[in-house]
């Protein structure tokens, strides 16, 4: 089948309602050509939404591949996810409903957010915490950890957040990398009715932390998560909470200092550090949360990821808090206690715009369409998604199930480096295609290039953003070198490589491919195969090992691990589960191999290369027929083998 008979087979379309566009933030497609026009002209006037404590004399400082967007501006991002709204008659909406696992709730309005984030602004300051410290945050889904975060950028302090599946290892080597003073985590978190027990992976992680000087611990649970306190370091929060003031003067930030960094996977086996910004990473989320969202006063917001990812940093807390709105945040599973979880929590605080993930989607389509339909829906009225390739199926299944054929799709392409999405329908605009992340967001430049960077105008290629925005990362933290490196150097200087294939349409649509590197998405979850390779290499008995991702009708992906063992060691089934958990054990569950394939030799190029694309075959052809869950498979596995032969 050739590329463009594929792409020819998708020619649903779904424009917007009269009704939706009638109201909708944007619905003019003029945006588009204004912005492209003159982008920081577009960008500054964005900008000026935002509270500045000192306006800036340059838009952009762009010396390829390193910018400065709002050069000389000051400004400080919890003022503006916060006091700027208590001044306001927003001062007692919700802010975040919170809703934990086991049921209980919480409501904070936004002057109740306000106060807790001073308090414990100066309860890390207390800690001896100052600005551009790092502070690291390993915690589950509670207010606590949005409170956290905004304390730190109250203060000029630079958050870490390390997602609460990671294992303690991983905790620790993100400690290590950031050299963090502080580690704020909980006794526990709730997880489909068990207890993930952060405190003890903590306490593991803090046997070879060296930098962390103080450790603060929320009591999350209700007295039935153990937890053992060292004297001297460790500290509760409640204790804490109690004896601070709740008055904090914001520090002035510069419009780049940093405010986090967050680490993810990449072609090696150590995560990197993304960096962001004060100014550009504020404005960046602000923008696309009002405009790709439609987002409005009286809209009930969710977003289901964890904050542990960037989907949380940018639109659980700090899109979304930037814009005012009720943001609705719940702990755990969407299977607990039944499968219609989610349809419950929209139903009970009439959640208007919900924003999940393709292989959430493909979950509740296998549970089938009673669950949704035993609630009421009809609060909702803009669905959105994220985190890899949305098949049309699935995305039909959403645009009918879920939202009644009422609610505009808006499938969010982006990455943790980018901080805020790129790539997505503008619902008072665009006329949407399943399958399709559609047109750049305003002031966004992106191709599609071959290898040797020619441009694509019709077909697929590489996915490359050609000018830079004010959200992108500026650097991996502690490794300037792989920053260029990375992201800047596979065409000219000053143009970013992101990692996908794409398709470009007649019609101008990108339509996302996966990756084309070493990187796996897993259930929307970024994996490094050198990561899970290097996990079970260190296993005694395993000599070598490649990791490679099977296509999986509900995760896009499932690792499957090839393993060679040692002289003398058997394969058995006893092993391999030893293997699956010993990674889940090294990195976190989420890394734990679908698959263990004992082989007895692995196939290498003359130069030693694992012969991946063969792997591949080998894996995905046990499993043909689930092939068919993305649009084009054969394009991007002739997109991987081309880029595999030429790095
Ligand atoms: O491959 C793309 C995929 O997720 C990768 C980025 O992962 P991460 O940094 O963890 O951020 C996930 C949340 C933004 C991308 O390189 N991806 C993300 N969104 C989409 C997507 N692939 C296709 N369509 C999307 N909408």
């Amino acid at each position: 089948m050739s590329e463009l008979s594929a792409l020819l087979q998708e020619d649903r379309r779904f424009d917007p309602s009269a009704e939706f566009v009638k109201h909708a933030h944007v619905s003019d497609p003029g945006v588009y050509a204004a912005a492209a026009a003159d982008p920081e002209g577009f960008w500054a006037n964005f900008a000026r939404e935002l509270e500045w404590m000192q306006p800036w004399s340059k838009v952009l400082d762009w010396q390829p591949p390193h910018a400065q967007w709002f050069v000389g501006g000051k400004l400080n991002v919890a003022v503006n996810c916060l006091d700027r709204h208590v001044r306001t008659w927003r001062r007692n909406k919700a802010a975040f409903i919170w809703e934990g696992e086991p049921g209980d709730r919480r409501t904070l309005t936004y002057f109740d957010l306000h106060r807790q984030v001073c308090q414990f602004a100066n309860v890390l300051k207390g800690l001896g915490v100052t600005k551009g410290d790092r502070v690291a945050l390993y915690l589950p889904l509670i207010p606590e950890l949005a409170i956290a975060m905004l304390a730190c950028a109250r203060i000029g302090a630079v958050h870490s957040v390390v997602f609460g599946g990671f294992s303690a290892e991983s905790l620790r080597d993100r400690i290590n990398d950031a050299q963090a003073r502080v580690l704020v985590t909980a006794d526990g978190g709730y997880r489909r009715g068990s207890i993930i027990p952060l405190k003890q992976m903590a306490d593991e992680a803090l046997k070879e932390t060296p930098s962390i000087e103080h450790v603060v611990i929320v009591k999350r649970g209700h007295g039935d998560i153990p937890v053992h306190v060292t004297e001297g370091r460790d500290r509760w929060y409640h204790r804490l909470m109690d004896d601070a003031s709740a008055d904090c003067p914001p520090e002035e930030m510069d419009a780049e200092d940093m405010l986090y960094i967050l680490y993810t996977s990449g072609t090696t086996g150590k995560p990197k550090g993304i960096v962001h910004t004060t100014a550009g990473y504020l404005l960046g989320v602000y923008a696309t949360t009002k405009w790709v969202f439609d987002l409005k006063d009286d809209d009930v917001y969710w977003c289901t990821a964890d904050i542990g990812w960037v989907t949380g940093h940018s639109y659980v807390v700090y899109g979304p808090l930037a814009n005012g709105a009720t943001v609705v945040m719940y702990e755990g599973a969407p299977d607990w206690p039944r499968k219609d979880r989610f349809w419950e929590i929209i139903e009970r605080y009439g959640v208007t715009i919900f924003y999940t993930a393709p292989t959430a989607i493909r979950a509740f389509m296998r549970w089938g369409t009673d669950w949704p339909a035993g609630r009421n829906l009809s609060s909702l009225r803009l669905l959105g998604s994220v985190g890899e390739p949305i098949n049309p199926e699935a995305w039909i299944w959403y645009h009918q199930h879920i939202g009644h054929e009422r609610c505009p799709v808006v499938d969010t392409w982006w990455q943790t480096e980018t901080g805020s999405i790129l790539i997505s329908p503008l619902p008072g605009v665009t006329s949407t295609k399943p399958g399709s992340a559609t047109q750049p967001f305003p002031g966004i430049s992106v191709k599609v290039l071959t290898q040797r960077g020619e441009d694509v105008p019709v077909g697929g290629g590489l996915l490359a953003l050609t000018r830079p925005w004010p959200s992108m990362l500026r650097g991996i933290y502690g490794d300037p070198e792989r920053y260029v490196q990375q992201y800047w150097s596979r065409w000219s200087n000053g143009i970013y490589f992101t990692g996908d294939g794409a398709k470009i349409d007649e019609d101008g649509y990108y339509w996302l491919l996966g990756r084309v590197d070493d990187v796996l998405n897993v259930a929307g979850h970024r994996i490094g195969t050198m990561e899970v390779e290097s996990a079970l290499v260190d296993h005694p008995n395993v000599a070598e090992a490649a990791v490679v991702g099977r296509v999986h009708q509900i995760k896009g992906h499932a690792l499957c691990a090839f393993v060679t063992v040692k002289e003398g060691v058997g394969h058995s089934e006893s092993l391999a589960d030893e293997l699956k958990g010993h990674v889940a054990h090294k990195i976190g569950a989420i890394a734990r191999p679908d698959d263990i394939i004992f082989a007895a030799d692995l196939p290498k190029t003359r130069s030693g290369k694992i012969m991946r694309r063969l792997l591949r075959d080998i894996a995905d052809g046990k499993t043909l027929g689930d092939t068919t869950t993305l649009a084009d498979p054969s394009v991007v596995a002739r997109l991987k083998a081309q880029y595999e032969d030429e790095t």
